[in-house]
């Protein structure tokens, strides 16, 4: 039934289909069978938090808060709901998501597309139970974006289990600067000094396509700050030459199987720098067990996934929580946390 339903909704244009899974999830989630209890060697403790399982939904598909609930019921450890900006906004014009279908990848230039942080936080605070992250960002035209950062949160992180900090979406013009030396400092200051006391805990978001300077920088901005971890990566705006697609020249950021071993090569070079100071959330291209755990291996206590999705529908969530089982079981590992890192050498 569910591949029926993947098959059917690959016959629609990329964002039509998205919106239809959206709606679907948040007006018919209830009805969907709950995944079984998770195996006790998937928990992951981190953040304060206790995780079922190491398994997230990235930030992106549920912007707006409506479809978390399903997702959870399906099986997902945590989802990150946004990118979220303090007032609502349309994101760029259509058509701003492709499907690069032989290259198992998507291009996207949505532009925050949201419907901002007061509506976001109205369905957010009826929540219960499940982990939810927050992704929050700055409005395109907004004339302080540190401004937005501090009302977003200051706005969503009591409702939610954790924050992300969006400053690597290739689709804001400027907004990737903020991931320099100086900007990042300011930035990540402003946003502790808001948290003050709830200890909220805080995670950079950053993008592949930074150089080991850029790595340094961060690595060193995020430990002086006091935040408590880093997703790795958002979408690359590089085009590896083995695209196949006709869609690999749109512009965006592409995501999905090319985005894999970038992605992984960037979260180990951070694991070199941070050790085991920070959480590190490792994204990009997962599409198997086999995935999930070389990014774990790579330094990743969790990791998250949007475009095999896309592809393989959420039958993938029990495949890969299965397949990793037999990873850890294969090479004697008890748990996810104890393969967390051993292929990065301090
Ligand atoms: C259509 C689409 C929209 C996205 N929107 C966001 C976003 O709003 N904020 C964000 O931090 N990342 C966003 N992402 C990036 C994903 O969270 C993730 O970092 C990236 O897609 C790599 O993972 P994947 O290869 O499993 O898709 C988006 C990705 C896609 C495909």
């Amino acid at each position: 039934m569910m591949d029926l339903i993947v098959a059917l909704l690959r016959l629609l244009p990329p964002e039509t289909a998205h919106h239809v899974t959206v709606e679907l999830a948040a007006r018919f989630g209830i009805f969907l069978p709950r995944a079984p209890a998770d195996d006790p060697r998937l928990a992951v403790k981190v953040l304060g938090l206790d995780f079922p399982n190491p398994l997230g939904m990235a930030a992106g598909f549920d912007k707006n808060a409506r479809a978390f609930r399903a997702m959870l019921r399906q099986g997902m450890g945590h989802v990150e709901c946004g990118t979220v900006t303090p007032r609502p906004q349309p994101g760029n014009p259509r058509p701003r998501m492709y499907r690069l279908k032989e290259d198992r990848a998507v291009i996207n230039r949505m532009g925050f597309d949201n419907e901002g942080m007061v509506w976001v936080g109205d369905r957010l605070a009826r929540r219960r139970k499940g982990i939810v992250g927050i992704n929050i960002g700055a409005n395109r035209n907004s004339p302080d974006r540190i401004a937005d950062y501090r009302a977003t949160f200051a706005k969503l992180a009591p409702l939610a289990d954790y924050v992300a900090v969006n400053v690597s979406s290739p689709n804001t013009p400027g907004l990737r600067g903020l991931q320099q030396r100086d900007e990042l400092h300011a930035l990540l200051g402003a946003l502790v000094e808001v948290r003050g006391d709830s200890r909220k805990p805080l995670l950079l978001k950053i993008a592949p396509d930074l150089d080991g300077h850029a790595l340094d920088d961060i690595a060193e901005v995020v430990l002086d700050a006091g935040i408590e971890g880093i997703i790795v990566t958002n979408t690359t705006i590089a085009r590896p030459a083995s695209l196949q697609s006709r869609y690999a020249s749109e512009s965006g950021g592409l995501s999905g199987r090319p985005l894999f071993e970038p992605s992984t090569q960037v979260l180990a070079e951070m694991r070199k720098r941070v050790g085991t100071k920070l959480v590190l959330i490792g994204v990009g291209g997962v599409s198997s067990g086999a995935d999930a755990y070389r990014k774990i291996r790579a330094g990743a206590s969790l990791v998250q996934l949007y475009t095999a999705l896309v592809y393989e529908g959420s039958g993938l969530i029990g495949r890969i929580k299965r397949e990793l089982l037999e990873c850890l079981a294969r090479d004697g590992f008890a748990s996810v946390s104890d393969a967390v890192g051993v292929d990065v050498k301090p």
